[in-house]
């Protein structure tokens, strides 16, 4: 009975997209994102691949229908095709879509067997489609290796939504590029309005002055006025559950989405929770209140301390979020990292 009865939280929502980072690592060290030398997890700090297969096989007894896998980035930890293996066994068994965040590096290795677990779409970050730049935001990232990942996901016959951080004074002139070329390719596209996370700003990418991230902020109203002087906009109302508003673009007929974690415009339609690689629940992405699943799954085999558990966290998720640049200096208190959480 316990396994059966939906997750419902306090404001009637019901909870079917998890989203679950398999590892803090990254071969990328995107300057918003990690610092260049960064100090990861310990090993056994992390949920094993066993535990996190228990964990999202708990959801889904739970009524999670989308499951998405981020990281850091999900295809550098060992032995993770196996876990998308072992995913695909719930796909029309209680799971409708098994999908991942990637940064695209480790894709054309991994595309066709990700396609061959059911996998039909995939998330890639890119923010520019110049090489020095790509370079430059990520680090230690290579555009080319990216974009011969992004052709095998295609090849491989999955769609491909590319996800772009705004930022002004980097990609603020590619705008136009980056929307023909998503176009030409046949990919979705979504801009996100860069998250007051981590504590590195991008001085050393462009951008004036010396205040950190706010001086990349970028906000995607401004965007949004930009592609309006260049194509007829037209709202889109569907929603995916989650942060994105679309458009479509009325001269090319390409769906445009944003995410503007910033403001509190979907927050009455959130259905999704968030685990980190560690087994932490995060109930809202703004809001630093968890609960620790992993000590549930270490503490027994058996799954109903487990469930138990996810459901008293349900119960207290919180209405919105809490995020204020204004409440929020460069080094603010929000020190939990995207790499951590899962973007
Ligand atoms: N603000 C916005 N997006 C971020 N990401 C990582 N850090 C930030 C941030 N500070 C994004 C990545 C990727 C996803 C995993 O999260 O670019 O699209
Ligand atoms: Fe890696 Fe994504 Fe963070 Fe870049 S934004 S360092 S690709 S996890």
């Amino acid at each position: 009975m316990d396994q059966v009865a939906p997750l419902i939280d306090p404001f009637a929502r019901p909870i079917t997209y998890l989203r679950v980072s398999v590892t803090d690592r990254c071969d990328f060290r995107c300057v918003y994102c990690m610092a260049e030398h960064m100090q990861f997890l310990p090993k056994a700090d992390l949920l094993t691949l066993e535990e996190l297969d228990r964990l999202c096989s708990a959801f889904v007894g739970l009524g999670v229908r989308k499951l998405r896998i981020t990281g850091g980035e999900p295809l550098v930890r060992r032995g993770i095709m196996g876990f998308f293996r072992a995913m695909s066994r719930h796909l029309g068994a209680g799971l409708d879509e098994l999908t991942l965040t990637t940064n695209g590096s480790q894709l054309a290795r991994h595309a066709a067997a990700l396609a061959d677990c059911g996998v039909r779409r995939v998330n890639v970050s890119l923010d520019t489609l110049n090489p020095d730049r790509f370079a430059a935001i990520t680090r230690w990232g290579r555009l080319p290796q990216v974009m011969e990942g992004i052709a095998a996901a295609r090849a491989a016959g999955l769609r491909v939504k590319i996800n772009t951080v705004a930022l002004k004074g980097v990609n603020e002139a590619e705008l136009f590029d980056l929307v023909r070329w998503c176009g030409d390719e046949g990919h979705d596209l979504t801009f996100i309005e860069v998250m007051p996370m981590g504590d590195l700003g991008l001085d050393a990418v462009g951008g004036a002055g010396d205040g950190g991230r706010l001086d990349q902020y970028w906000p995607l109203s401004d965007l949004r006025a930009r592609l309006a002087e260049r194509f007829d906009l037209i709202d889109l109302t569907e929603r995916s559950g989650g942060p994105a508003r679309y458009v479509r673009l009325a001269q090319t007929g390409q769906k445009i989405g944003f995410i503007t974690p910033l403001t509190h415009n979907f927050c009455e339609s959130c259905n999704r929770v968030r685990v980190t690689c560690t087994g932490e629940l995060f109930m809202c992405l703004g809001q630093e209140d968890n609960a620790d699943l992993r000590a549930p799954l270490r503490a027994s085999p058996d799954d109903t301390a487990l469930r138990q558990t996810i459901r008293a966290a349900i119960a207290r998720k919180p209405r919105g979020h809490d995020f204020d640049y204004s409440r929020q200096r460069v080094s603010g208190q929000m020190s939990r990292h995207m790499s951590h959480t899962g973007g």
